[in-house]
């Protein structure tokens, strides 16, 4: 018995280096970063490349068992399908929870419950340490209902959140003041008064010396902070290792754009490559862009729609036209003129 659990919460190049007695216990991670910082994108990216079962759950949609949306265990059943029903390899997967963050209980709604949000959370628990728990099959009617065993003591849970304003209760922990007007010491707690707290200073031209100090506070984040926030202690003591992810600044947002594989550039260069036509930016317009993606404070998000705006009227111009070239620099980004065209003159047309 001994033996085959360990064999199961082993990955196999792991076995030659610890003994029979020594028992390898899991750590679930708890990601936070800004939005648009790439929180989602890591998650499909690990799971591209792993070789063990993988599951995205969306936690906005769970409730407490009884409630009309997703129970709980569906988590599990996703991280089954992806195993194919194979349960010995379902029990060494990862399971992503994303959006933790919104299942914070929010204060002042505890005479009602809170099926969302603290519920979730309570539910989630016994999950999250290792416990057996009864799937649906794949198969099941509504009215017979065959169950599988998962036991989920193996499996790895990552949580990822935004926690949007969550720097604000930091600082106000080390009662330092927040850059800026608002977070007054009085604001109550909870996400209502981070809300608040966020809403009272919307302005602000010095968004990157902002994002250096937010990143500065999430460094210094304690386990008290984020119960502050909403989350139960029970929830947060199980996610011993909390990592901040540091916002983008206008480097990497240039980066983002060109670099990678599938980046952005590369995408719209597709798109007008398969109306015959080349399509060039300036290193300066670049910066522009990332400059502008900034401003709106959504991350990396933001970059795609300002290409939008940029390239809507190049995207109708195009096809089934003469244009084999559209050129983008800086003062087309900043909307001091329109796209260049390079068009090809047709002699026969003449
Ligand atoms: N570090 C990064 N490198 C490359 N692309 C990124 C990065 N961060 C964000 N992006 C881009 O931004 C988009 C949104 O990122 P996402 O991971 O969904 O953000 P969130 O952290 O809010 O979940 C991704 O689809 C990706 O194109
Ligand atoms: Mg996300």
């Amino acid at each position: 018995m001994l033996s085959l659990c360990l064999n199961y919460q082993l990955p196999k190049q792991d076995l030659h280096t610890t003994s029979d007695s020594v028992h390898l216990d899991k750590s679930n991670i708890l990601l936070l970063g800004p939005t648009g910082s790439g929180k989602t994108l890591l998650a499909q990216t690990l799971a591209k490349c792993l070789d063990v079962p993988f599951a995205i759950c969306d936690c906005t949609s769970l409730t407490q068992a009884g409630y009309v949306g997703e129970d709980i265990e569906s988590v599990i059943s996703k991280l089954l399908q992806d195993a194919n029903y194979n349960i010995p390899k379902a029990q060494q997967g990862i399971v992503f929870l994303d959006e933790v963050d919104k299942i914070g209980a929010v204060p002042g709604i505890h005479q009602l419950r809170d099926v969302g949000g603290e519920g979730v959370q309570q539910g989630l628990l016994k999950l999250l340490e290792g416990t057996i728990v009864n799937v649906p099959e794949r198969s099941s009617r509504r009215y017979r209902v065959d169950t599988i065993q998962v036991d989920t003591a193996n499996i790895l849970f990552v949580a990822s959140g935004a926690f949007n304003g969550l720097e604000k209760v930091v600082s106000r922990r080390k009662n330092e003041k927040y850059l800026g007007f608002g977070t007054t010491s009085d604001m109550g707690s909870g996400r209502r008064a981070v809300a608040a707290a966020g809403l009272a200073h919307s302005s602000g031209d010095n968004i990157d010396e902002e994002m250096k100090e937010k990143d500065r506070l999430l460094r210094s984040l304690e386990t008290k902070d984020l119960i502050e926030f909403g989350m139960i202690p029970e929830f947060i003591g199980r996610f011993p290792v909390v990592l901040p992810l540091h916002s983008l600044n206008e480097d990497m947002l240039v980066r983002i754009l060109s670099e990678p594989q599938n980046a952005l550039l590369t995408q719209y260069k597709m798109l007008f490559a398969m109306d015959k036509c080349d399509f060039t930016v300036t290193e300066a317009a670049l910066r522009a862009i990332a400059h502008k993606a900034n401003q709106r404070k959504t991350g990396a998000r933001g970059l795609r729609s300002i290409l939008e705006q940029l390239l809507l009227e190049p995207m109708y111009e195009v096809p089934h036209s003469n244009i084999i070239g559209v050129h983008i620099d800086k003062e087309v980004v900043n909307g001091k003129k329109g796209p260049e065209y390079i068009r090809l003159e047709i002699e026969s047309q003449n």
